[in-house]
């Protein structure tokens, strides 16, 4: 009797313990990357790694939104900013994020397009004339559209923060492609739209992080780079090469993304106080980089080593005869519709 009623508490245990583990597989069957669903009370860390200064559009905008995520969640969300690629450079930037590494990356369009290649419409030279059609672009059906697309392998897009039209900045002046000839254009990884634009006015593209710029200039590595002047004055380009050339030949700007499982593991108040402070955030982004840019230009004008190049009209027509076909050649890759959509916003039309 006694031998029976030992094993009927041995038996309980075993059942009693494997109802335990079957609970917990189910529950854990909805749970993301890291098995844990945040619970209400929990403290969150979102960490955001980024490549630029803070004194830029960028950098002011990652340190609104941290500002505001703590301040409206109460002090639950923590947002911890790495500027000027201080944690992860260009090229690991991606990797960390799907990896649960950081929460919050906000690369160039042009470095993403390897995994989302719509957004090398971005790239192409004279789509956009100014901001105001970039957003009208960016707030439309199909830039919405492209934004909700921006969604694979963990990453999810949240918003598009603008930085602003780019110049060149190098050891000679790029008003005309003769210029061009043979020179050692840095551009950022991953784009074909930025390799085939330098390749057609007769440089040498160089993809190079933005992180070794600085030094590839100054060894001479490359002759010369486009960015735009919140970049080139805060990286300090214009003291190692003295000739500015206002083009303002192409758009630079960013998107943001998240590890999407981190993203739906947050509790859903936070996740949309996070997304609304996203909007606002991304409204405020918007006036700052008109602000900054105007600025930093200023200052490099300023500085008294600086060669200030405009181009004439004959330069102009000389740039996008180089560049005639670049449209065509890309449009397979970005898709007629955003191609066709980009064109209709300009206002120039
Ligand atoms: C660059 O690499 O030139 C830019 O993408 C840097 C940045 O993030 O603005």
């Amino acid at each position: 009797m006694k031998l029976n009623i030992t094993w009927l508490l041995v038996l309980s245990t075993i059942i009693i313990v494997m109802l335990f583990f079957l609970a917990a597989g189910n529950t854990l069957t909805p749970r993301v990357y890291d098995k844990e669903q945040f619970q209400a009370s929990e403290h969150i860390v979102i960490t955001f790694s980024h490549v630029v200064a803070e004194l830029t559009p960028k950098g002011q905008a990652a340190l609104r939104f941290a500002q505001l995520a703590g301040e409206r969640t109460g002090g639950r969300v923590e947002v911890q900013v790495y500027p000027d690629s201080s944690l992860y450079k260009d090229g690991e930037e991606v990797q960390a994020l799907q990896q649960g590494h950081v929460q919050l990356i906000a690369p160039a369009t042009a470095k993403m397009a390897e995994y989302f290649p719509f957004l090398l419409l971005f790239d192409l030279p004279f789509l956009f004339q100014n901001y105001n059609e970039v957003h009208t672009f960016i707030d439309s059906p199909a830039g919405k559209k492209m934004l909700e697309q921006a969604r694979a392998q963990d990453m999810l897009a949240l918003a598009m923060w603008d930085n602003g039209f780019k110049y060149m900045i190098g050891n000679r002046p790029f008003t005309s492609p003769k210029y061009f000839k043979n020179a050692n254009i840095r551009v950022m990884p991953s784009s074909d739209v930025l390799e085939q634009q330098f390749l057609s006015l007769g440089a040498n593209p160089v993809p190079m992080r933005f992180s070794e710029v600085f030094d590839a200039k100054e060894t001479s590595i490359i002759d010369g780079s486009e960015n735009t002047a919140s970049n080139i004055y805060s990286q300090k380009f214009h003291e190692i090469h003295n000739h500015l050339t206002i083009t303002n030949h192409g758009y630079l700007g960013y998107i943001i993304l998240t590890n999407q499982s981190f993203w739906m593991s947050l509790p859903e108040d936070i996740r949309l106080i996070l997304e609304e402070i996203l909007i606002e955030v991304t409204l405020w982004e918007r006036e700052q980089a008109i602000k900054m840019n105007e600025l930093d230009l200023e200052k490099i004008i300023k500085t008294p080593e600086i060669n200030v190049n405009i181009m004439t009209e004959e330069d102009k027509l000389a740039w996008r005869e180089a560049l005639g076909s670049i449209y065509n050649e890309f449009k397979p890759v970005i898709g007629e519709d955003y191609l066709n959509e980009a064109l209709s916003v300009n206002e120039s039309q």
